[in-house]
């Protein structure tokens, strides 16, 4: 797992350190993956080298379960055990996953703030690293609305950003995939540059160009690509696995998504066509 920098030939480094199991965040990292996360951090840091005001960095992936949540959590905190000021907000605001991934409160957060329910201070909460008071604070997703894309889209987010860049080095979003729904194009707007999680043996080619060139469209500034997986083919998932037409997960998304989710599986089908 690491950044690969768009324009970059060398992805040599893209399979090192890529043993992260499920619960693999934080200080459960294993020394792989955390020298992974340090390279990203190194690559994210210089990639805004010449930017001295809060940077706001994008975590957005092709599908659904690429990995974007663990890498939106894990570079936060490899981001504030450097020192700096970071703020992670979740808004996937459709199946948000950072409050239970850090075993916090579900409370309210984006979605009650961007409908103005809530004050900033009300939904903030803290991941403190284990015995010491370095740490990051988390907005989560809050309740769930209806209109997502809207509320990213709307002045209050550009606002509720603004605001808050006052007080931090680096804001994280984590997104939702940019296949199933377009609020990671939205929000890619607000942000200073965002980062496509691919997942080995999971996302093929041509859907990862398809959402490069959704991204290009939209003027968004990719700042690179985080490889995830294991590089010995045999992921987590297997080939696959769960998110195949029938999968429990195929459903479980088609609920939020409607039946326009595709699935890695749909994918290929209307390729071979
Ligand atoms: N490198 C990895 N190896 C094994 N498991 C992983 C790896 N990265 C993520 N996972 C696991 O895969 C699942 C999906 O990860 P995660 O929730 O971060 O993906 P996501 O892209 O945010 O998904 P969603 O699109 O549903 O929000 C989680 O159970 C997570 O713990
Ligand atoms: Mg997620």
């Amino acid at each position: 797992m690491s950044l690969i920098r768009k324009n970059t030939k060398n992805s040599s480094s893209s399979k090192s350190g890529n043993t992260l199991d499920g619960t693999a965040i934080c200080e459960k990292m294993n020394f792989a993956a955390s020298e992974a996360y340090k390279r990203l951090r190194t690559n994210i840091l210089f990639s805004f080298a010449d930017n001295t005001t809060c940077r706001v960095v994008g975590i957005t992936s092709a599908l659904r379960g690429e990995g974007k949540s663990v890498t939106a959590i894990n570079t936060a905190y490899t981001m504030a055990l450097n020192g700096k000021k970071v703020l992670l907000i979740d808004a996937d605001m459709r199946i948000p996953s950072i409050s239970k991934k850090l075993d916090l409160n579900k409370g309210n957060g984006l979605s009650n703030l961007l409908v103005g329910l809530d004050k900033v201070t009300e939904t903030f909460q803290r991941y403190n690293c284990s015995n010491s008071d370095i740490g990051f604070d988390i907005i989560p997703a809050g309740d769930l609305p209806p209109n997502p894309a809207e509320l990213l889209g709307s002045k209050r987010m550009s606002s509720l950003l603004n605001s808050l860049k006052q007080h931090y080095d680096y804001i994280f979003i984590d997104l939702p995939p940019i296949c199933a729904v377009s609020d990671a194009l939205i929000v890619s707007k607000v942000t200073d540059g965002m980062i496509v999680v691919v997942r080995q043996d999971y996302c093929r080619t041509d859907t990862l160009k398809d959402t490069v060139n959704q991204l290009e469209f939209v003027e968004a500034n990719i700042i690179g690509f985080v490889y995830n997986g294991a590089s010995d083919g045999s992921g987590a998932y297997g080939k696959y696995g769960k998110y195949g037409k029938n999968s429990k997960y195929s459903k479980y998304y088609s609920k939020y998504y409607g039946s326009d989710y595709k699935t890695p599986e749909s994918y290929e089908k209307k390729e071979s066509k």
